[in-house]
């Protein structure tokens, strides 16, 4: 009962008593000291709580979430969140360039208390990040659009919605605020663009998001080979696999099977077409410069451009009356022979005064430092949320936050940054 009250850490204790407890010569003299150890060992951690069962205890990083929520997510709908394109080369790069990104540690700074809040197209944020718009997110874990808006809401974090995600924005906007972005794919017809862009403003939508990055479908072999269609139809392999994440299936059983609600509202295809091709993505036309002019006609709130990886295309949205560049290359599920995000950064920050938001690759704080000392002003995170709600529901996405809020403010404090614009200073310049 003691290793089970207290875990690992009693349990070694108990081992290594035990054995010196075997080496006794006369065992019925050991026995009743080792109990007494044994209570004052209990008592002594139930007065200092040595290890309180905390969330931070169990899951210290966005890497332990993704590892339980791997477990709790049926395979096919992992394999949607989880992949990228071809054979996920950008992925990996993504990763790889942003741990050589290195910073210089300061000493003798004395205490502080790192400052963490930035002001973002005019609005506070207590944390330099978000949560980047996700397909099917309710497929993913059920409910998630709600639960994001309203982690957003409460932890004034901006949450982007996704065109197709599998809620509609009047069902998800008034949970989130004043921290509802919306995503657009843009439809190729403009009066469907518009009822879109009214519906999403009339539900709280302040921020609007255009996607630049998918200009066609991108292969997206894993997610194929996973069976995943739209709308998902639960053959028997992948009912078998439902069948194996029961708090997922019951999730399900009240929501229903996920669709993509925003399409559908404006599509009369039948049947279900494979996860790569489906309904968004038939509506997707590649918009060109003439549609961006338009849309920024119409548009009269914040407008941020999502997949900028090239400096002379942030110098021309600039120029054009974007609000902000997101650079990101769609965390390597577009293309998977070009560099990694974290390298095109300092290029466009070169090329615009605008605020430049970062994504693809990011799996804790010190990536969030990273992108900031090479000149971002904002990060976003998609899979890590989602990876969150796998494991843990809904306080799993607030776990996500206070994993990187807690990573950041122990990396200030080796780094001696007192605030996020001492980041690039900290930054080296040689390898
Ligand atoms: C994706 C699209 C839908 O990456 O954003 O799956």
């Amino acid at each position: 009962p003691l290793a089970q009250r207290h875990g690992g850490f009693e349990r070694v204790i108990f081992g290594k008593t035990a054995h010196a407890c075997e080496g006794s010569p006369n065992p019925w003299i050991g026995k009743p000291l080792v109990l007494l150890m044994f209570r004052r060992v209990d008592f002594t951690l139930r007065r200092v709580n040595v290890t309180p069962m905390t969330l931070h205890n169990r899951y210290p990083a966005i890497s332990d979430l993704k590892a339980r929520a791997k477990r709790r997510i049926p395979h096919f709908v992992w394999e949607y969140l989880d992949s990228a394109t071809g054979v996920e080369a950008t992925q990996r790069r993504n990763r790889a360039a942003l741990e050589r990104v290195l910073l210089n540690p300061s000493i003798l700074h004395g205490e502080f208390e790192p400052d963490l809040s930035v002001r973002l197209l005019g609005q506070e944020h207590p944390l330099p990040v978000g949560i980047a718009p996700v397909g099917m997110s309710g497929l993913i874990w059920p409910g998630a659009e709600q639960m994001l808006a309203r982690t957003a809401a409460k932890k004034s974090i901006p949450y982007t919605l996704s065109t197709v995600a599998s809620q509609l924005p009047e069902d998800v906007g008034p949970h989130a605020g004043d921290n509802a972005w919306f995503q657009l794919y843009p439809p190729r017809d403009p009066g469907i663009r518009d009822d879109i862009l009214g519906r999403a403003k009339a539900a709280g939508f302040g921020t609007l998001v255009l996607t630049v990055d998918v200009p066609v479908a991108s292969r997206r072999e894993r997610q194929t080979r996973g069976g995943l269609t739209n709308p998902p139809k639960l053959t028997p392999r992948l009912a078998l696999q439902a069948a194996q994440c029961p708090a997922w299936r019951n999730g399900i059983r009240k929501t229903g099977m996920p669709r993509m609600r925003l399409m559908d509202s404006y599509s009369d295809i039948k049947g279900a077409l494979p996860s790569t091709q489906h309904i968004g993505y038939l509506l997707r036309t590649s918009p060109d410069w003439d549609y961006f002019k338009s849309l920024r006609e119409v548009w009269d709130g914040p407008l941020i451009v999502k997949g900028v990886c090239r400096p002379d295309d942030a110098a021309r949205l600039t120029d054009e009356g974007a609000d902000a560049i997101w650079v990101s290359n769609h965390a390597g599920r577009q293309f998977d022979g070009g560099p990694a995000t974290i390298e095109t950064l300092p290029a466009v920050r070169a090329a615009t005064n605008l605020p430049v938001i970062f994504d693809s690759g990011i799996e804790g704080g010190l990536d969030v430092l990273r992108a900031l000392s090479l000149g971002a002003d904002f990060v976003m995170l998609g899979r890590a949320f989602h990876y969150g709600l796998g494991a843990l529901g809904e306080r799993g996405a607030a776990h996500v936050l206070d994993i990187l809020r807690q990573d950041m403010i122990s990396n200030m404090g080796q780094l001696g940054a007192k605030t996020l614009k001492n980041l690039s200073d900290c930054l080296r310049t040689t390898q």
